[in-house]
């Protein structure tokens, strides 16, 4: 394989050298009642991003998905998405990067000091479960490692082009470390989240279903919602897309 991914990490891994989506493999291994499993995978000839887009993912990059079977409501899972973008962006710092979080959890690399950035890493969850229980989550976690600037969408950076290669075995082996002591301390996670966010202080707008919402992001609740101060008061979103906006 093109990498080696022999990890002391506290998942077993399934390595793929390319696959469609590492996601749509984990929820297969999810159905079959797996837990604790991470599919990584060099390269994915069929990535998904959130919103239904479609997810750039050439070999050199991190692609992975991890299964779990938290014993959580389904309310809690939005903590899952931000332990996994902390636990990215704080490996990605230890690689030389200066990571931070855009909300909810694309880890970003800020342009200038107005809250522009660009974006290094995605998280796509997945999950099934019933109103009280979570049966299982299915995080997808893709990572610009080793990639050259040239091969990027617009608007996104890696590691390679911010910091230089990355050993991925290890940048992997502490993402993973980092993920397993959030997902065992969820209240550390918006605390962890916060000291990385680069939304907050941010003039934003946010579209969801119901409209779009424009303020200043002050702060996120202890479920990771995001708090906007707008011009009729604050208002609490809990997903969204999220954009920045100049100052005025
Ligand atoms: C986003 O839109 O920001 C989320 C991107 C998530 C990409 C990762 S790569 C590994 C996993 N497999 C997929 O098909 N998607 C996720």
């Amino acid at each position: 394989p093109a990498v080696e991914y022999e990890l002391e990490a506290p998942f077993s891994i399934e390595y793929h050298d390319s696959i469609g989506s590492t996601n749509d493999r984990a929820r297969e291994l999810a159905s079959e009642g797996m837990t604790d499993v991470v599919v990584l995978a060099d390269e994915q000839v069929g990535g998904r991003g959130r919103l239904e887009r479609e997810w750039s993912a050439p070999s050199g990059g991190v692609w992975l998905s991890l299964v779990t079977r938290p014993d959580i409501a389904p309310a809690q899972a939005p903590l899952y998405t931000l332990a996994a973008s902390v636990a990215t962006a704080r490996a990605a710092r230890e690689a030389g990067v200066d990571a931070r979080i855009k909300w909810p959890n694309d880890v970003v690399v800020p342009v200038g000091d107005e809250g522009e950035y660009r974006k290094l890493a995605g998280i796509l969850t997945e999950m099934e479960g019933q109103m009280d229980r979570v049966d299982w989550i299915a995080a997808g976690i893709g990572v610009n490692a080793n990639i050259d600037a040239d091969a990027l969408p617009e608007g996104a950076t890696s590691i390679r082009a911010e910091a230089g290669d990355v050993d991925r075995r290890r940048f992997v082996q502490r993402l993973l470390e980092e993920f397993d002591r959030y997902r065992g301390d969820l209240e550390a996670v918006v605390p962890a989240w916060r000291d990385l966010a680069l939304t907050l202080g941010q003039r934003v707008r946010v579209e969801r279903a119901t409209g779009e919402i424009v303020g200043e992001a002050v702060d996120v609740t202890e479920s990771g919602a995001l708090v906007i101060e707008t011009e009729d008061g604050r208002e609490t979103v809990a997903a969204g897309d999220c954009e920045h906006l100049r100052p005025v």
